[in-house]
């Protein structure tokens, strides 16, 4: 075969994944700030400055796994988390300031989380049939953040996005 593909095993495939989420955790890292700017609600604008201060020590975390592993800590291009990202800022560039613009916000950072526990929930499962059980504890630790993260979101909608119905009435 000329071509010989460099994702051989689960092994290759896990560590594949860790790098693109580690890629997509420091990108993440310089967003958040520029999304609490542009929240108008208060809530909203602290769980952006909150998941900021959990997604710097998420990066620590993942660093911790890839020392565990005996792998160098390294991002691999993620062009799933670019184009979420992308895609939310154009949105958010669209919208008029306030409560439309935070509902955008909510929208564009929750397309962002489901994108990270997809990504936590299979490299969860992936480190445990690899029998790395503490990574695999410290990659459900991050999970569950992302979850709670998630959840946060979606009660903080409601509240936001009434106020964007009123404002079109
Ligand atoms: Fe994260
Ligand atoms: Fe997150």
């Amino acid at each position: 075969m000329l071509f010989s593909p460099s994702i051989k095993n689960l092994n290759d495939l896990f560590l594949h994944q860790l790098k693109d989420i580690y890629y997509a955790e420091k990108k993440i890292v310089k967003t958040l700030p520029d999304l609490a700017d542009k929240a108008t609600d208060s809530n909203l604008k602290n769980g952006f400055q909150t998941h900021l201060t959990e997604t710097k020590d998420q990066i620590s975390k993942l660093e911790r796994a890839f020392d565990i592993l005996g792998e160098k800590a390294e991002g691999e291009k993620c062009d799933a988390i670019e184009g979420i990202l992308k895609e939310g800022d154009h949105l958010v560039k669209d919208c008029e300031e306030g409560a439309t613009r935070d509902s955008a916000l909510i929208a564009a950072a929750q397309k962002v989380e489901h994108y990270e526990i997809a990504t936590y929930g299979a490299l969860c499962h992936m480190a445990n049939l690899l029998g790395q059980t503490e990574v695999a504890d410290i990659l459900h630790s991050i999970l569950e953040q992302e979850k709670l993260t998630d959840e946060k979101l979606t009660s903080m909608s409601t509240s936001v996005e009434k106020m964007a119905v009123k404002k079109a009435a």
